[in-house]
């Protein structure tokens, strides 16, 4: 049976920046096999005046521009797909975001994600439409655009059908909380180094036995929380 068409619907004050990179590779060629699609919609489209004002002065005073509840709100509601999607928006002060959060993403039928930009969004909006806020990392974006970018192409490669082979999803870093074991080709000999040679012995469990323990101590070394929390 096919499935459904994923769909990533994208609020924003930037439409041009997209599908940018996601035009490209794995997720461009699974856009061309109509494994997923993507609209963008212009917020400054449901502003009121003749000026296209999106956002308003900060009420207690500060520097900065802030995003109008009443225009997100419209551009939401006109656009909002129902219970079953997913609701994003993407600001520095979101949950950070984890390969668990982008599985479950990809098993609905679409996400809906909102782009944040100048100095923050009306705390309004966010609480009144129930959105899940998202964070990619600890450091600040101009906007969430690249965010969403970023976000939909971690989305979009576990779609079935997107990636060839199920054994590299399964096997690649932060599945199972594990970093991927370290990767060699050829050449054989290159600057004087030489792949491990177990990795050339053709004993198939010895193989997988080294890849868990390099999975494991890579994890030790670089990043020891993953092992001690919960599956990301
Ligand atoms: N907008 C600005 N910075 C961001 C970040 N780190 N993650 C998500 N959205 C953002």
């Amino acid at each position: 049976m096919k499935s459904k068409c994923f769909e990533a619907r994208v609020l924003t004050l930037f439409p041009e920046m997209f599908p940018g990179p996601l035009s490209y590779s794995l997720a461009g060629k699974a856009m061309e096999n109509k494994i997923w699609n993507l609209n963008t919609i212009n917020i400054r489209d449901y502003a009121e005046d003749k000026h296209g004002t999106v956002d308003d002065e900060p009420y207690g005073g500060g520097a900065g521009m802030i995003m109008r509840p009443d225009v997100l709100g419209r551009a939401f509601d006109e656009n909002n797909p129902g219970r079953e999607w997913k609701k994003i928006i993407l600001t520095p002060r979101g949950k950070p975001l984890t390969q668990k959060k982008v599985r479950e993403i990809s098993s609905k039928p679409g996400v809906i994600i909102v782009c944040g930009r100048y100095e923050g969004i009306d705390e309004r909006f966010i609480s009144s439409r129930s959105l899940d806020e998202v964070c990619i990392g600890d450091y600040v974006l101009s906007g969430g655009e690249p965010a969403a970018l970023i976000l939909i192409d971690a989305i979009v490669r576990l779609l079935t059908g997107t990636m060839g082979s199920k054994e590299s999803l399964i096997e690649e870093s932060f599945e199972n909380n594990l970093l991927e074991y370290p990767q060699y080709t050829r050449p054989f000999d290159w600057e004087g180094m030489k792949p491990p040679e177990v990795l050339l012995s053709g004993n198939h469990s010895e193989i997988e036995k080294w890849r868990r323990y390099m999975a494991l101590e890579d994890t030790k070394k670089r990043r020891p929380e993953l092992l001690i929390s919960e599956k990301k």
